[in-house]
């Protein structure tokens, strides 16, 4: 015999069958178990039960049964029974420890720095909160009633494939159909995704930038792939030596609008190396476009899957232009591979919640989406100036003025002693030293990475105090 109830806001499953079986009474099996969850803690005390008629005729027992139960645990104290308040559960039965048990002990929280410069992260304060719940209440609202069950399309919902065909077409120059866009939680699992759908086809490696980040190649690593570093200098990565890395590399993954983390753009002439590479080899370019929105000198440059939109599977994510925690990418698959990627994807699109998906869509639709853009590009833009000023005459600032981090060149031999001081005083940094691939070639290049688009407006005058302070 089960039962449940619903009180107000809790729910209680109650198991008397295994009493009733061991030979005792409904009333004791009703009063143990009630006992045992007053005194657990899983009703917690000042919760109401509800009325001994509501509850004996949810259980199937006689009401009486229900009374006296409840009575035998006023009587111990489990319970309190107020003319007006009905019947609670006392607010003197916390829940105790079992004799001998382990107290679970929470580990101390550390404190992190007061400021930090780590590269990666948008302003989280920035988060529109107010238009996005205003998207998601439209988004809810209109939802059809299959967008609350398992997706039945693992490219995503259409409506957000639509929103992004529109949208990357006219600012950032893609090629995109979207019976060809797959949505997924992120760049990190698109390119998971995409790794495994390249062992498949047999691929054993596959070109990445020379400085570039660990978790990403990890990712690869971990479908089976090997990387191998490309050479990366002003003019972003040398593509040209693609065809020097032989047969074996199915395929390169750049980030051509601003190289993650030395911060050039991949030059026209590269773009066409490394569309030339694609075509004459069969190869697939992998093109992360995760910060395409934010350049403040000019246009941005559109991406380099409009050259060609048969050789390139492009990447997009909200990670940079919305916030990491949503856990939204898209890819923009060519047509030749996309059943591939399908087949690798599976059957369901259990990736990413349609709720989101809706809801971005009308971010998107609605405008919300450049407008906010719009006005984090003039607050990393500020920042990005800020920056630039308050070094000027100490360190040369290098890369593009775009994104959301800048690389300051240091002397030969004082990266690490600088990080590892700015610690000391409360301010995280990150060396340029972290993004090299560990077979690269190229010459070591001592810098840091600055991540202008961390700290919260509030703490962005002081942290960038701190950084002017910590440099040589
Ligand atoms: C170079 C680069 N690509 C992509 C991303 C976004 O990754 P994800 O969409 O998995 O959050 C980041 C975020 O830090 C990044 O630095």
């Amino acid at each position: 015999m089960t039962g449940s109830w619903a009180t107000f806001g809790a729910d209680l499953h109650l198991d008397l069958s295994a009493a009733v079986r061991g030979g005792r009474g409904l009333r004791a099996a009703l009063t143990e178990a009630l006992r045992e969850a007053a005194r657990s803690g899983r009703l917690a005390p000042g919760t109401r039960l509800p009325s001994s008629r509501t509850f004996a005729a949810d259980l199937g027992i006689a009401r009486n049964t229900v009374a006296e139960a409840y009575g035998e645990l006023v009587a111990e104290g489990w319970l309190t029974a107020r003319q007006g308040s009905g019947t609670r559960v006392a607010e003197r039965a916390r829940p105790r420890r079992a004799a001998g048990a382990v107290p679970v002990r929470r580990p101390a929280r550390r404190r992190g720095p007061a400021y930090s410069l780590v590269p990666g992260s948008p302003d989280l304060g920035g988060f529109p909160r107010a238009a996005w719940l205003a998207a998601a209440r439209r988004a809810v609202t209109d939802a059809p009633n299959d967008a609350f069950g398992y997706g039945v399309d693992v490219r995503g919902r259409v409506e957000l494939r639509e929103a992004l065909a529109g949208y990357l077409a006219r600012a950032r120059g893609v090629y995109a159909d979207p019976d060809r866009i797959v949505l997924c939680s992120g760049f990190s699992d698109g390119l998971t995704l995409i790794g495994r759908m390249l062992r498949a086809r047999r691929v054993r490696e596959v070109a990445v930038e020379g400085y570039s980040l660990d978790i990403h190649r990890e990712l690869l690593t971990r479908t089976g792939l090997r990387t191998r570093p490309l050479w990366v200098d002003g003019a972003g990565a040398r593509t040209p030596d693609l065809g020097g890395l032989g047969p074996r590399t199915g395929a390169v993954l750049l980030t051509p609008a601003h190289q993650f983390p030395t911060g050039a753009a991949l030059t026209p002439e590269r773009r066409t190396a490394a569309v030339d590479w694609a075509r004459t080899t069969g190869g697939v370019i992998l093109e992360d476009d995760y910060d395409g929105e934010f350049r403040y000198d000019r246009q941005s440059v559109g991406a380099l899957q409009g050259l060609d939109p048969d050789r390139v599977v492009y990447f997009g994510t909200a990670s940079k232009s919305l916030a990491p925690g949503l856990r939204m990418g898209w890819m923009v698959v060519p047509p030749d591979l996309m059943e591939e990627v399908l087949a690798v994807k599976g059957r369901v699109d259990r990736s990413s919640s349609a709720l989101d998906q809706l809801t971005l869509a009308e971010f998107i639709i609605s405008g919300a989406y450049d407008r906010h853009v719009r006005g984090m590009r003039l607050r990393y833009r500020r920042r990005r100036d800020q920056l630039v000023a308050a070094v000027a005459g100490k360190v040369p600032v290098s890369g593009i003025a775009a994104g959301l981090h800048a690389v300051l060149d240091l002397p030969a031999g004082t990266e690490r002693a600088l990080v590892r001081a700015a610690a000391w005083q409360d301010l995280q940094l990150e060396g340029l030293v972290r993004y090299r691939h560990p077979d690269s070639a190229m010459p070591p290049r001592e810098a840091l990475v600055v991540g202008y688009g961390t700290p919260s407006d509030s703490t962005w005058t002081p942290t960038l105090a701190a950084l002017t302070a910590a440099l040589p």
